[in-house]
C-alpha cells in the first residue's frame, strides 16, 4: 500500500510509456499491463482514486473500485469507457482531443494519397528492384484530380482533414448527425447520400452504438465501383465482413484502412487484397503527440485532485456535472 499522500493512479493495460512516467512524476502509480484485476490486493482496490487508460476499461473494473473518482482516457476517441455509467456512479471521464488533431489529419491526408495513387506499391516495386527488372511501375488507375471526398464526422478532426485536403483542389461534402451552420461544404442528410455524391468516402466518427456498423453493404453500393473508404474513425463503424466483400467483388474499388473491428487482429481475407491499405492504428502515433496525449491525461487528473476544473471532460461528465472536484 502507497506510504505517500499523492492519490493512487492505476494505469490499466498497455499503456504510452512518456505518458506512464508523467503519472509516475505526479502520482503513486500501480500499472496493471495484464489488465487482470485479480492481481490488485483488496487494499490496493481500495485506494484507488483514479484510473488512466488507453481503450477499454470494463465497467466490472470501475466497478471494483470504490475509491474511485476520475478515469483519465488516453486519446480522443472513449468508445472503450461507459462515460454514461461512470457518470451515474459520479465518476468523472476525460479524454485527449485538440491535441492529436493536425497528427490525425496528415496521417488521413497521407492514407488517401497512399490509396488513390498506390504508393505503398510503387515504393515496393522500387524498393524490390522490379523497376530495373520489369520496368516502370503501372500508372494507376485513380488521380485525385477533379475527385469529391465525403467526409463522415465533420468535428475538429474532420475540419483539419477537410482544409488541408481543399488545398488539393478536391471537392468536400460531409454527413454529422446535424448540419453545421458554421461551414460552407455541402452537407448530405445520410451516409448513404454522402456516399453517392462522393468518389471517397473518408470516417472520422467515433465509435459507440449511434455509429455501429453504419458503413454497411448498402453504404458500399452507394459509394459504387469506383468509389474509395478511408477509415481513420472507429473499425466498428464499418460492416468489416461487408467491406471485406465489396472489395473482393469490386462493389468498390479500394479502401484505406488505419482501424479495424477487433485490433489488433485484421481479418486474412482483407490482408490479403490487393486494393487495401492497412495501417496498425497509427494515426496520432508519433512521439511528440503522444507525449501530448499523456500530459494531457496527467494535468486533468493533477486538476481534479486540485479541486480545479478538468481540462477536456466528456459530455456525459459536463451534463452530469462532473467537472470539478469540488
Ligand atoms: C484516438 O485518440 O481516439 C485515437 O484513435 C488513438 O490513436
Amino acid at each position: 500500500m502507497p506510504t505517500s499522500t499523492q492519490p493512487l493512479v492505476l494505469v490499466y493495460g498497455p499503456y504510452n510509456a512518456d505518458g506512464l512516467a508523467e503519472l509516475g512524476r505526479r502520482f503513486d502509480v500501480r500499472h496493471l499491463a495484464s489488465r487482470d484485476p485479480g492481481e490488485l490486493s483488496e487494499a490496493e482496490r481500495g485506494e484507488v482514486r483514479a484510473v488512466a487508460v488507453a481503450g477499454h476499461l470494463p465497467n466490472a473494473v470501475m466497478d471494483a473500485l470504490p475509491a474511485l473518482e476520475i478515469v483519465g482516457h488516453f486519446g480522443v476517441g472513449y468508445d472503450g469507457v461507459d462515460a454514461r455509467h461512470a457518470a451515474e456512479r459520479g465518476i468523472a471521464v476525460t479524454n485527449t482531443p485538440d491535441v492529436l488533431t493536425e497528427e490525425v489529419a496528415d496521417t488521413a491526408v497521407a492514407l488517401v494519397l497512399m490509396t488513390v495513387r498506390e504508393l505503398h506499391h510503387a515504393e515496393a516495386h522500387a524498393r524490390s528492384g522490379e523497376w530495373e527488372r520489369k520496368g516502370a511501375y503501372p500508372l494507376t488507375r485513380f488521380s485525385l484530380r477533379g475527385k469529391t471526398v465525403g467526409i463522415m464526422g465533420l468535428g475538429r478532426i474532420g475540419l483539419a482533414i477537410a482544409r488541408r485536403l481543399e488545398s488539393f483542389g478536391v471537392a468536400i461534402r460531409y454527413h454529422n448527425r446535424s448540419e453545421r451552420t458554421d461551414v460552407a461544404y455541402p452537407y448530405d442528410p445520410s451516409l448513404e447520400a454522402l456516399a453517392q455524391s462522393s468518389d471517397i468516402l473518408l470516417n472520422v466518427a467515433p465509435g459507440g452504438a449511434s455509429t455501429d456498423k453504419a458503413i454497411d453493404a448498402g453504404v458500399l453500393r452507394a459509394l459504387g465501383p469506383d468509389g474509395i473508404l478511408i477509415n481513420v474513425g472507429r473499425g466498428s463503424t464499418v460492416d468489416e465482413p461487408a467491406l471485406i466483400d465489396a472489395l473482393e467483388q469490386g462493389t468498390i474499388a479500394a479502401a484505406g484502412l488505419d482501424v479495424f473491428a477487433d485490433e489488433p487482429r485484421i481479418p486474412e481475407r482483407l490482408r490479403n487484397l490487393r486494393n487495401t491499405v492497412l495501417l496498425p492504428h497509427v494515426a496520432s502515433a508519433s512521439r511528440d503527440t503522444r507525449i501530448l496525449m499523456g500530459n494531457l491525461v496527467a494535468d486533468n487528473l493533477s486538476r481534479w485532485f486540485a479541486g480545479e476544473a478538468l481540462e477536456t471532460p466528456v459530455p456525459e461528465s459536463q451534463d452530469a456535472g462532473l467537472t470539478s472536484r469540488a
